[in-house]
């Protein structure tokens, strides 16, 4: 049989005394006990925090190797589901950690998807104040963007991520075979964010990205995933508190939340909604004399290319364009967002709600 190429990349984070790695490796997840010895120095009761899906798949594997380096390992599993990503799934978290004796010395350590992350990181953020945590991101989405910048959070029932903390891991572990069980559709959702980062970064990491997509070749996505995440750690390292430059990281998303919110969260995952939305950000882009027809053209063929929806159906447009407005209002009023001024050129820019509106109404369309 051919040996598999081992690809390899170790990036840093540079935030000082929050600086941390983001080790990508195809079959790190074996290596995971001696990485996290490492990172976590002198914890001797690591918690994992996993759900009920990927939980039988790969808690073993990561468990026997944390075991191996010397740490105790108490494994939790949340049930699987956006709608477990709240307060109650954490207080009954903080309980189980209260029943473990788990204290300042003990670490947790994410193994998951975004749910999984953004929960375990926001329990070990405000567990004791604060215990180590490190993040073993298992879907696509959240190995090249919610494992990286310290964003945790549960959600409302009247709004989504708006109980959190910035609350950085010590360690992310990316193993990119663990994308073999992912299901195709949660794939693709990660896939959005990846074209994402090719409109905003623009240069050599769209042209990978291009040329990759829909990496039915999984090798051609390790250094993809490598780069979404240097690129992630850029932008982290100028702005870690969201204050400015990092709003660029949400090209495609006032749109496509507003979408994924109108849609209930059920009919569009974050993904779908993102793709729709960047195709949104660009008509407007092209209306302010931003960006070219072609380069519009160029949004629609990666998204294409992707399997990922260009329209959202059966939802009514000034429904969605009442909830952007909503949202807004919730974080201080004007009509602003991310768009480009040519590929990898993102910027801020107010914008006429009447243009809003019209991308709007050109990718979601109405009936039944
Ligand atoms: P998810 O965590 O729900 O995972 C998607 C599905 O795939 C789940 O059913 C999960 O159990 C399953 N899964 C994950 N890895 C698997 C694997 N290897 N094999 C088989 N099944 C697997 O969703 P997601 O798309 O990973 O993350 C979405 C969440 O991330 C949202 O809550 C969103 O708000 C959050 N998010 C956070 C940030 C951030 O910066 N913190 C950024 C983007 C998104
Ligand atoms: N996913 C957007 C951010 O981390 O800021």
């Amino acid at each position: 049989m051919m040996e598999r190429p081992i690809v390899e990349r170790t990036l840093r984070v540079g935030l000082r005394r929050r600086a941390y790695d983001i080790v990508i490796r195809r079959g790190a997840l074996k290596e995971s006990g001696k990485l996290l010895a490492e990172a976590f120095s002198d914890a001797k009761n690591i918690i994992l925090i996993t759900n009920t899906k990927v939980g039988p798949l790969y808690v073993e594997e990561v468990r026997a190797g944390i075991e191996w380096a010397g740490a105790d390992v108490n494994v939790i599993d949340v049930p699987v589901g956006e709608r477990y990503k709240s307060l109650k799934t954490a207080a009954k978290l903080y309980g189980r950690l209260l029943e473990l004796g788990a204290d300042r010395s003990s670490a947790i350590v994410a193994l998951g998807g975004g749910v999984i992350g953004d929960l375990a990181g926001f329990v070990a953020a405000t567990y004791m104040r604060g215990i180590p945590f490190a993040q073993i991101p298992t879907s696509l989405l959240a190995q090249v963007d919610s494992s990286v910048g310290g964003k945790t959070a549960v959600n409302h029932p009247q709004a989504k991520n708006i109980i959190g903390a910035f609350y950085q891991p010590k360690l992310v572990i990316i193993d990119p075979d663990v994308l073999t069980t992912l299901p195709p559709r949660e794939f693709r959702a990660g896939l959005s964010e990846i074209i994402k980062y090719a409109f905003i970064a623009g240069g050599e990491l769209a042209e990978l990205i291009r040329a990759g997509l829909p990496f039915t070749d999984r090798e051609a996505l390790v250094p993809v995933i490598a780069e979404c995440c240097a690129y992630k750690a850029r932008i982290v390292e100028k702005d870690e508190r969201d204050q400015g430059v990092r709003a660029v990281l949400n090209y495609g998303h006032t749109i496509g939340h507003a979408i994924e919110a109108v849609a209930g969260y059920q009919r569009y995952n974050h993904g779908e909604a993102i793709a729709v939305g960047m195709i949104g950000a660009a008509l407007v882009g092209e209306r302010m004399g931003l960006i070219s027809s072609e380069e519009v053209r160029v949004h629609r063929e990666l998204i294409r290319l992707a399997g990922l929806p260009e329209s959202a159906r059966r939802l009514d447009p000034k429904t969605v364009y009442e909830h952007l407005k909503l949202d807004k209002k919730r974080v201080g009023g004007r009509d602003r967002m991310v768009l480009l001024e040519g590929l990898g050129r993102p910027e801020v820019f107010d914008v006429q709600g009447e243009l809003i509106r019209e991308a709007i109404e050109a990718v979601v369309e109405g009936g039944a």
